[in-house]
């Protein structure tokens, strides 16, 4: 496999799985597609050149895309960290960097994919949740599983207390994930 040496962060919000990747590894560009996201702060602060792509200035999803993949392309990016980033990723994008894509989501996936996923595990009573870092394909939170990591849910937690453990997980495994990936530990190409 060809190393990986460029990585970019896409973004929407707040930013703090962003900069628990940045405080462990060089990051190229930060890309968010909302002129607001505390992200482009964050990655303003450390030095890190940050774009601005909002969908309703393009006409298409492919014209949308092909803005991101030319500045990724730029870039030399590698390797993408979806972080927060809250859109399906289309044919464009994955098309341009096959198997380079990956995502965090606040669940153990399979189980409860989209949005709100912690309240989604409290309300269906789960007595464990977590988060999981996966490969990206064309469905939401869907496609191969890098890493996971559990939380408990005690019959005292909150929504606000489960949210706390499942992000402190998240920052604990996407940047490990990714210094896997760097190091040929996890092998992005060999994944089916
Ligand atoms: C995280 O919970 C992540 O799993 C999900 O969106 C949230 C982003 O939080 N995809 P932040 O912007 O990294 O703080």
């Amino acid at each position: 496999m060809k190393p990986i040496r460029n990585i970019a962060v896409l973004v929407s919000g707040n930013g703090s799985n962003l900069q628990a990747i940045l405080e462990q590894h060089p990051i190229s560009v930060v890309i968010s597609d909302q002129p607001e996201a505390f992200a482009l702060q964050r990655a303003t602060k450390a030095g890190i050149p940050a774009f601005v792509f909002e969908r309703k200035n393009f006409s298409s999803r492919t014209s949308f895309e092909a803005a991101i993949v030319a500045k990724l392309q730029e870039h030399q990016i590698e390797l993408i960290c979806l972080a927060g980033f809250m859109r399906i990723i289309g044919k464009t994008l994955l098309d341009a960097f096959p198997k380079r894509i990956i995502n965090i989501h606040p669940s153990l996936l399979p189980a409860f994919p989209g949005l709100d996923a912690v309240q989604q595990a409290l309300s269906a009573g789960a007595t464990h949740t977590g988060c999981t870092v996966h490969l990206v394909d064309e469905l939401m939170d869907h496609g191969p599983i890098l890493m996971q990591a559990q939380v408990k849910v005690e019959p005292s937690d909150t929504l606000a207390s489960v949210l706390e453990k499942v992000h402190r997980e998240e920052h604990r495994i996407y940047p490990q994930v990714i210094a896997e990936i760097l190091s040929g530990k996890i092998r992005l190409d060999e994944i089916a």
